[in-house]
């Protein structure tokens, strides 16, 4: 099963603050991006990566794939003003025969082989798609404005993450629409089947300061 990457990092990042787009904010001595491309170019599961670029740090990008010694970088486009248009761009580097396209955020770095290694093999199970999900362990409410509308049952909520697989065609024909917050939700809203996938909680993603200090703090640790 050929297994083409995705790495959506196009991302202002405002919430950091910086004058670097999030993607290249420092993360000990690297760029933010360096973690999540290094590792998915060691991992057996990936044949090839697109990387997808801020405007203007095309360049960076490339010159740090390089630097980095990934060489299955195939192409590094521009990204588009959403996370679901930048996806798309990426996307339309990928070869029509690839199976499997795994989409994944720069802004999460620490990604282990083996959840990549989960969300692969549920593809091979027959699924049009599969996520990483971890459980949700505060209650969660339904709001309008300041009232409470609901609270939604714990046991069948989950956190999502990234990587997302899915078989490759089946994503191109979803992902249509700018205001998807994931690609599973636009393969979901497709009709498309997709399983959970135990998720790892180091993957957090990386939005203010505080999370760059945790994720530095993991890896120091
Ligand atoms: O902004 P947020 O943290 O939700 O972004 C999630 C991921 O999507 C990040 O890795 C970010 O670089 C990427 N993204 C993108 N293009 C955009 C917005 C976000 O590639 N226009």
């Amino acid at each position: 099963m050929s297994v083409w990457a995705v790495l959506a990092a196009a991302g202002s990042g405002e919430r950091l603050g910086g004058k670097r787009p999030k993607a290249f904010v420092r993360l000990g001595d690297q760029p933010l991006l360096a973690e999540s491309l290094s590792r998915l170019d060691a991992s057996a599961w990936i044949e090839a990566i697109v990387v997808v670029a801020p405007p203007g740090w095309e360049e960076p990008a490339i010159l740090l794939a390089e630097e980095l010694g990934c060489g299955k970088v195939s192409a590094c486009v521009t990204g588009g003003p959403t996370r679901a248009d930048s996806v798309r761009l990426g996307l339309a580097e990928v070869p029509p025969g690839v199976a499997v396209v795994l989409v994944h955020d720069a802004a999460r770095p620490l990604l282990e082989d083996s959840v990549v290694g989960r969300v692969v093999a549920a593809l091979g199970e027959g699924w049009d798609g599969a996520v990483p999900a971890l459980p949700v362990s505060d209650t969660v409410k339904r709001v309008d404005g300041e009232r409470v509308v609901e609270t939604l049952p714990r046991d069948q909520l989950r956190v999502v993450q990234t990587p997302q697989a899915f078989v490759a065609d089946v994503l191109r024909g979803a992902l249509t629409g700018s205001d998807w917050t994931d690609c599973s939700a636009a393969v979901e809203a497709a009709g498309g089947r997709v399983k959970i996938v135990e998720g790892d909680p180091r993957l957090l993603k990386i939005t203010d300061e505080a999370d760059l200090e945790r994720v530095a703090a993991i890896l120091n640790s």
